[in-house]
């Protein structure tokens, strides 16, 4: 069967959003360079739109991680399944993720990375619900759009592996 998805920010909206974080970033990083992690595979995207918009220079570094755990919520438990190329060592790094739903996957991954000293360690995300939140050691510095607690895909992100390559958000129809 297929699914019926409703737009809920449009490409537009979304491209539109990311330069404006492309210029921030550049703002706040003048004279340094972002080392941008992205986190796969839903963050993607996300982060390559980002890096085009960046002014000061990037490196990039991937990961993946997956949180043990049924369904759609996450446990917290996280592992690396694909650890990062490159030490962290002095770099200013920006992680790069496409949601913040309950938060613990990237509770966890900050207490992990900033074990490996970077100079700094700041969070973008192009997606967070807010109302979802149940850790309070995750400070957003950079987010995209606060949205309402639906399940979302496109831009990365997927429902069963689907819809990842939506150039834009959507809500599933029927699905809660
Ligand atoms: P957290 O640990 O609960 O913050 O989970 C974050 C991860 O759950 C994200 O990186 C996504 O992979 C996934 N996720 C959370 N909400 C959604 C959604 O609405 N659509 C698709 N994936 C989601
Ligand atoms: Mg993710």
């Amino acid at each position: 069967m297929k699914d019926k998805i409703s737009v809920l920010l449009s490409e537009e909206e979304v491209d539109r959003r990311i330069r404006e974080l492309g210029e921030a970033v550049s703002r706040d990083y003048a004279g340094k360079s972002v080392h941008l992690i992205c986190v796969l595979k839903g963050g993607a995207f996300f982060a390559c739109e980002l890096a085009k918009r960046i002014t000061v220079p990037v490196s990039l570094d991937f990961m993946s991680v997956s949180s043990y755990g049924a369904g759609t919520s996450s446990s917290g438990v996280v592992r690396i399944s694909k650890d990062l190329d490159e030490p962290l060592e002095g770099k200013d790094v920006l992680i790069a993720e496409d949601i913040i739903d309950s938060g613990r996957t990237l509770s966890y991954l900050i207490e992990i990375l900033k074990k490996r000293n970077p100079a700094s360690l700041r969070l973008c995300t192009l997606l967070d619900k807010p109302d979802r939140r149940v850790v309070d050691n995750v400070t957003v510095d950079y987010t995209g759009f606060e949205i309402p607690d639906k399940f979302v895909v496109g831009y990365g992100l997927d429902y069963a592996q689907k819809y990842r390559n939506l150039p834009y958000i959507g809500v599933i129809e029927g699905e809660e």
